[in-house]
């Protein structure tokens, strides 16, 4: 046997371990230069446009359609005829065959989809191929199951389709949201006009083909597209039966003040605050990754976000010096890259408002800390920030950053958790981290918030129910419960 040699010097081993760039191919993206509305199976050509940029860069990517008040009314009709010509008539097995058939299709093109959605929105590619695009087919999977299932899930209650809906999505997770809204309406029977919002239209236009690959009868699903005029022209149809907003608070109210005593149904899912709540006795380590999860996920735009981190102050220390290390670990850039982990922020203006309440952070006293990061020269981008030494009363304990900023307050005891956890005039999410089952079931019990995650964060499925109360909104996406909003009981 040879003697191994030994090394001789000490330097061989690489010393630096940096990510080559690992970018996902565009060329499975085909973009139009130029996109109308999607009305009764076909495109209509907009009379008025604007175009949707890739926030990572800035480039523009395409012509997009702004629908007026008659173009929004034109998709109303269709969609009205196309609930009468049929469709709310279907057997529920039949409308099951449609969405059974997207969902094969949208996992059939979800690489496409996946770019798609890094480029229009800025997310990383890691977050939409393996989170929005699962869940998005999973959604339509889901309700395929109930469309011919309705008189069990609600029995002796004579369940039927309310008619048209209308339903307005941010751009946080563009086609999820679209999954969420389109698939409970149309196994439920109902047809729908869908507007995705305004910086992110690209994936519920690619939707359209899917719509047509799978044969859906013309006019069951309408797109239009624009701002916020052409989602007030959505909510203010007279012919609407039901609207389904996901956005900000300020809007939703303003929906709710406007559907007073019309008799449309509505359902909200605002912004929050969350707390993500972690005791002396959790595993810190994994609570580290579910509060990195948590608030820097999709670069923190996510309504459930565990923005307020509340931790037990004998730990404080040893957790803030752990989540800090892990901070440092983030990378931040190319959405398209397979590594990124912190793509760009969605659009200026949100860039603008994150802007503004971390400088009323620092303002009010607050202690700010950033991991070092260069950032790219184009596009729009924020850092991954955390706050110690926060006040309750300050703006970034109070407020909705929605960005990648978290906000430490500390507690002693459970009670002191529960109460600083339900100051917020939200009421969506919640975590608790804790080796104890018992407590975990005290805290539930206690957290005003719609979902509470346990051990966990921002896990989603489509057979739990989502939603909020309070300034959070009203009504449940997502399981059994997410088909009510779409039924009227005889
Ligand atoms: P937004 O509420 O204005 O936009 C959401 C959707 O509503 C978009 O499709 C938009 O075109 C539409 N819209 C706007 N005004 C409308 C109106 N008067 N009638 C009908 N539809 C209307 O939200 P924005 O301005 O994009 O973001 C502002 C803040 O809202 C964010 O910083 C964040 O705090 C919060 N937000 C919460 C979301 C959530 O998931 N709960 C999603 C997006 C934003
Ligand atoms: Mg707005």
């Amino acid at each position: 046997m040879t003697d191994i040699e030994p090394r001789k010097s000490e330097s061989l081993a690489p010393t630096s371990w940096d990510y080559a760039p690992a970018p996902e191919s565009r060329d499975v993206v085909t973009l139009r230069e130029r996109y109308g509305h999607f009305v009764a199976g076909d495109w209509l050509e907009p009379s008025e446009t604007y175009t949707t940029i890739s926030p990572s860069s800035e480039e523009p990517l395409a012509v997009i359609g702004q629908a007026t008040a008659e173009e929004v009314d034109v998709a109303v009709g269709a969609a009205r005829e196309a609930f009468a010509n049929g469709w709310s008539a279907l057997p529920g097995s039949e409308r099951a065959k449609y969405l059974f058939r997207i969902a094969r299709i949208l996992q059939e093109r979800s690489r496409e989809f996946a770019v798609l959605e890094s480029l229009n929105g800025g997310k990383p590619i890691k977050e939409s191929r393996d989170v929005d695009l699962p869940l998005a087919a999973a959604h339509f999977f889901y309700y395929a199951g109930w469309a011919d299932k309705l008189e069990y899930a609600f029995p002796n209650r004579a369940p039927r389709p309310i008619g048209v809906a209308g339903q307005i999505i941010p751009w946080n997770f563009p086609l999820l949201m679209l999954a969420w809204k389109i698939a409970p309406a149309l196994a439920a029977g109902n047809t729908v006009v869908l507007k995705p919002a305004e910086t992110t239209p690209l994936s519920a236009l690619l939707f359209c083909d899917v719509v047509r690959q799978a044969e859906l009868p013309p006019g069951v699903v309408n797109i239009v597209t624009g701002d916020g005029s052409t989602g007030a022209a959505i909510v203010t149809h007279e012919d609407v039966d039901k609207i389904a907003f996901t956005g900000s608070t300020e809007v939703g109210k303003a929906i709710q003040r406007e559907l007073a005593g019309t008799g449309k149904k509505l359902t909200l899912e605002l912004g929050g605050k969350a707390a993500n709540v972690i005791f002396d006795d959790a595993a810190l380590d994994q609570a580290v990754e579910g509060i990195v999860n948590g608030i820097y996920f999709n670069q923190g735009h996510v309504c459930c976000a565990g923005s307020r981190l509340l931790v037990q102050e004998s730990i404080y220390e040893q957790l803030i010096s752990k989540l800090k290390r892990r901070l440092s670990t983030l990378r931040v850039g190319d959405p398209l890259d397979k590594n990124t982990d912190v793509g760009a922020i969605n659009s200026k203006m949100q860039l603008e408002k994150i802007e503004e309440l971390v400088a009323a952070g620092k303002e009010e006293g607050a202690e700010i800390y950033q991991p070092p990061c260069t950032l790219p020269e184009k596009g729009y981008w924020f850092v991954p920030t955390v706050f110690t030494n926060v006040a309750q009363s300050y703006r970034i304990a109070q407020e909705e950053i929605f960005g990648p900023v978290l906000s430490v307050l500390t507690f002693r005891t459970p009670d002191e958790a529960v109460e600083k956890a339900n100051n917020t005039m939200y009421g969506l999410s919640a975590g608790v981290w804790t080796e104890k089952g018992s407590r975990i079931l005290w805290m539930a019990e206690r957290l005003r918030a719609g979902v509470v995650w346990a051990n966990t964060y921002n896990r989603f499925d489509p057979t739990s129910p989502f939603g909020g109360y309070r300034e959070s909104g009203f009504g449940r996406e997502g399981g059994r419960h997410g088909l009510e909003p779409y039924l009227r009981f005889e």
